[in-house]
This record gives structure tokens, sequence and C-alpha cells, in this order.
């Protein structure tokens, strides 16, 4: 057996997010287009002494609001591994790249990386659909962090279908100085349809995005950029709507709340654009950070597996 993997994982942001209605398990029904970009999390999962369980240490971005106990999505992932053939000893270090409570499934993106260490360490080769349907339990983004690339998510956003895609594209991502929960963005969109009383109808991915997609047209994909749970948002945070207009201002493609935000994503033309468009939203003082980033960036992925024999 090994004795110590790492993997790396990235960030995603939702090109389209089109909501339906509430379901009686909790969830409502999505279709998605996840794109996975070139922000990361590492994970490294060591085997400990038995009796020791499992322990969590985080650096980097965000660290003060990741929790390290069980609550913490990667030491869920590691537990539910254990009636897989997994192990209940083990330390964890992980390095944040991707935002916290973010809206670009960093926990998920964990969980993914858990599930796919412990794969490794304990060469389980349970494949990424078996540990597909692991992470579904854990989070509904953890199936799109395994995969990566570009795909279309349905069901509760964990039923993945790779997209034909071409092209890379050029984000600029706005940070913000603090989290936003998921279940309350949730709960605020049916709050806004209750109120307006609309019909919600069985959630659609816009064929003008997947055909712009499939084109490789930055500046087409950038005009079909939707997300149901925007306006929630910016209802929880109002400053994001002057943020997204200071970003359209400095010519972005397409600016939108990424996933149930608070980070706000920008597409940019190419590298010097995004620059261009990083140096005008910092100048705003409406974010805390901003990052580039290019998708479509990978899933799960081993970077090191070690014996110390
Ligand atoms: O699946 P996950 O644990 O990431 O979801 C967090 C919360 O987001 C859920 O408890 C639910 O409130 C909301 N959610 C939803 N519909 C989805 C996915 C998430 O209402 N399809």
């Amino acid at each position: 057996m090994l004795d110590s993997v790492t993997v790396r994982v990235s960030g995603k942001v939702n090109l389209a997010l089109n909501v339906g209605p509430l379901r009686e398990d909790g969830y409502h029904s999505l279709a998605t287009v996840f794109q996975a970009v070139s922000i990361y999390d590492d994970l490294t999962v060591t085997a400990a002494a038995p009796g020791s369980g499992i322990r969590l240490t985080v650096t980097g971005e965000g660290v003060g609001a990741v929790p390290t106990d069980s609550s913490n999505l990667a030491v869920r992932a590691v537990e539910a591994m254990v009636q897989h053939g997994g192990i209940s000893d083990a330390v964890l270090s992980l390095n944040k790249g991707i935002p916290v409570a973010g809206g670009m499934a960093g926990g998920s993106a964990d969980a993914a990386g858990a599930l796919l260490a412990i794969d490794t360490l304990c060469e389980l080769n349970l494949g990424r659909e078996n540990l597909s349907e692991i992470g579904a339990e854990l989070g509904s983004d953890v199936p799109f962090c395994l995969y990566g690339g570009t795909a279309l998510g349905t069901d509760r956003g964990n039923v993945i279908t790779p997209a034909l895609v071409r092209g890379d594209y050029y984000w600029v991502l706005a940070l913000a100085e603090e989290g936003l929960s998921t279940p309350e963005v949730f709960r605020r969109v049916d709050y806004i349809r209750d109120l307006a009383d609309v019909l919600v109808e069985d959630p659609k991915v816009p064929d003008a995005l997947m055909s712009a997609l499939l084109a490789g047209d930055a500046q087409l994909v950038g005009k079909a950029l939707s997300n149901d749970l925007q306006r929630a948002a910016t209802h929880l945070r109002p400053s994001l709507d002057q943020l997204l207009r200071s970003g359209q201002d400095a010519g972005a493609l397409g600016s939108i709340v990424s996933g149930s935000g608070p980070t706000c994503a920008f597409l940019a033309r190419d590298n010097i654009h995004a620059l261009d468009i990083a140096v005008a939203l910092t100048s705003t003082g409406l974010c805390r950070t901003v990052k580039r980033a290019t998708g479509p960036a990978f899933g799960a992925t081993v970077i090191d597996a070690r014996s110390i024999a």
C-alpha cells in the first residue's frame, strides 16, 4: 500500500444554472453547465497509526473559515470510503486556492479529492463512476469535481454528461470578503418566485450556450451566460450588482455570479483582456481580491503518490 497521496482539484463556474421546482427531498431540479477553472486546492492524504482517527489541517485561501472537524466534506468523504475498503485513520493536509463558501464548489472539490486520494492510497480502483455515486451523497457538485472539463449537470446537478466544447476560456474571478450560504440562496429563489407567483417549469440548458460552446465562440458564450441564482444572490448581497456592472463597463464578454455566489465571474477575450478587467475590478474596491483563471480545467487528479518504505 502507498503511504501518502496528493490530489489536485479545480474550482468551477456555472455557465448556465437553470433552477427548476423545489422537490420533495428539499433539492431543486437543475439543468446546469459546469466549467472547471484553473483555481486549485491540493489535498494530501497520509495513512496514520491505527486508532488515531482522521485529522485535518488547512492552509491557504480563507483558512479561518474552513471547518477542520467532521463537518468538513473532505473528512466526510474519507469516512464514507471506509465501507468501500478505505481507512479510518488518516492525516489530511489541505492547501486551499478555491474561495471558501464562494459558489465555486470548493468544499465539493475537496470531497472529490479525498475520494480519489483514498481510492489511490488503498488501491481500490473503484473508477470515477462509482466514486461519483459515493460523492453525490456528500454534495451535488462532487461528481462534476471528479470529472472536470465542461459538462452538463442534471437531476440535482449530480448527474454529469460531458459537453462538446471548443476553445479556451479566460476568466476573471472577483472574490468577496464573506461567503454566502448555498441553502439560503436557494431559499431566496423560492421566496422571490412565490412573491411573484411564477409558474416554475422544468429546467433546461439554453441551446444558445451549447452551440456557442460547440463553435468555440467566446463572444457568444459571454452573451449566453445565465444563472437563476443570481437574482437571489444579489438580493442577499446588493453590492454584487454594482460589481457585475463594473465588469461589463470594463468590456467583459459576460458577467455572472458564480453558482450561489458571492464570487463573480467575468469572461475575457484573452489573457491581456483578462488583466485589463482584473485591474478595473480591483480599483472599484467592491471585492476582496481578483484572480485570473482559464477553463476548461481538469477534474480531480493525482499529482503525487509515495510509499515511505
Ligand atoms: O448538494 P449540496 O449539499 O451541495 O447542497 C447544499 C444545499 O443547496 C442543499 O441543502 C439545498 O438547500 C440546496 N440545493 C438545492 N438544489 C440543488 C442543490 C442544492 O436546493 N439541486
